[in-house]
C-alpha cells in the first residue's frame, strides 16, 4: 500500500510510478482523512510507503493529521517514505522517523526526491520548460529509489542529529505562514467551485458564487493556485503557477483552472 498527499501532482506522480514498479493499493490520505478511513491491514510481507511534500523542512500538516489516526491491523514488515522537495530536504526524513515513531511504528527507509519546486506564494516556481529537465533528473533518481525500495535497503536520508536540528528550527514558520487571510479571487473567476473541490482541508466554499476561505489557516498546498483568479495579496500577480505535466490539461477558458 502506498499513502500518498500531493499539492500540484509531483507526489502524486512519485507515488504511481512506485506503484507501477512496486504494486499495491494507491491511496489518497485525504480521501482518507475525508471519509475517516484509518484502519489498514497489510499482508504478510507487504510494504507500505508513504508519498508527500516537503514543507519547511518536514511533514504537510495533514499528512502529521493523518499519521496521528492511521492504525495498521499488524505492524508493515517495511514502512518507507518518498519525499518530494523542491532545493533542500534538510532533515525531512527524521521529522518523518519521529512522527512515525510517535504513532508505535518503525520507519524502516526514507528518501528525497527532488522534483520542481512549487511554492509560488514564496518564490517563481520553474516554467514548464525548465520543470520537465527537472523531471528528467527525478526520473532517474525515482529509478535508484525503486531498486532500493524493492531491495528493502534500510536507507534513511534526512536523519542526521544536524540536518534534524536545522528542520526543527525552521518548521515553526510554516504554521504561522499558512494563514488563508490574503486569499481572494480577481474578475477572472467563473464560480466553478473547482477549487473548492481541490481543497484537501476544504478551506475554500462559494459563498454567492464567490469562492471565500472559510479556515484561518489551511495546508498551503497550493492546489487551488492552479486557477489565476486566485491571487495571494499582491504576490501572484504575473507569477508562474507550477503543475507537474500529470495535472496539465489545455486551456479552453480563460482561468486555466480545468
Ligand atoms: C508550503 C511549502 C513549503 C515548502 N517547503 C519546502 C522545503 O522546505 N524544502 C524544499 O526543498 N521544498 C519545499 N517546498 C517545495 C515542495 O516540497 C515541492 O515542490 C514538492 O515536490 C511539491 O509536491 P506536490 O506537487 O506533490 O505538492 C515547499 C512547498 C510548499 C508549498
Ligand atoms: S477554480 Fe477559479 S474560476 Fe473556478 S471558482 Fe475557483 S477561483 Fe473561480
Ligand atoms: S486553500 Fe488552497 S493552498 Fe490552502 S489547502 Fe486549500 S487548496 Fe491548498
Amino acid at each position: 500500500m502506498i499513502f500518498y498527499f500531493t499539492g500540484t501532482g509531483n507526489s502524486y506522480a512519485a507515488a504511481l510510478g512506485i506503484q507501477q514498479e512496486v504494486g499495491g493499493e494507491l491511496i489518497n490520505i485525504t480521501d482518507c482523512l475525508q471519509k475517516g478511513r484509518y484502519e489498514f491491514a497489510p499482508e504478510k510481507d507487504e510494504a507500505a510507503g508513504f508519498v508527500f511534500p516537503v514543507y519547511f523542512g518536514g511533514l504537510p500538516s495533514i499528512v502529521n493529521d493523518f499519521l496521528e489516526r492511521v492504525h495498521f491491523a499488524s505492524s508493515p514488515e517495511y514502512l518507507y517514505g518518498v519525499l518530494t522537495y523542491g532545493g533542500r530536504f534538510f532533515g525531512a526524513g527524521g521529522m518523518l522517523e519521529k512522527k512515525i515513531k510517535d504513532s508505535g511504528l518503525e520507519l524502516s527507509a526514507v528518501f528525497g526526491l527532488k522534483m520542481p519546486a512549487n511554492y509560488a506564494i514564496m518564490y517563481e516556481p520553474p516554467r514548464e520548460e525548465e520543470a520537465d529537465e527537472i523531471l528528467e533528473g527525478s526520473a532517474k533518481r525515482l529509478e535508484e529509489i525503486l531498486e532500493q525500495i524493492l531491495d528493502r535497503a534500510l536507507v534513511k536520508e534526512g536523519t542526521s542529529k544536524s540536518e534534524v536540528e536545522t528542520s526543527i528550527k525552521f518548521y515553526p514558520r510554516y504554521n504561522k505562514d499558512r494563514q488563508t487571510a490574503p486569499f481572494y479571487v480577481d474578475d477572472q473567476c467563473v464560480s466553478c467551485g473547482i477549487c473548492a473541490e481541490r481543497c484537501p482541508v476544504k478551506a475554500i466554499e462559494l459563498i454567492d458564487g464567490t469562492p471565500t476561505w472559510i479556515k484561518e489557516t489551511c495546508v498551503f498546498c497550493m492546489s487551488c493556485l492552479r486557477c489565476n483568479a486566485i491571487q495571494y495579496g499582491d504576490v501572484l500577480k504575473g507569477r508562474y503557477r507550477y503543475r507537474h505535466p500529470i495535472f496539465r490539461k489545455k486551456t479552453k477558458g480563460k482561468t486555466e483552472c480545468h
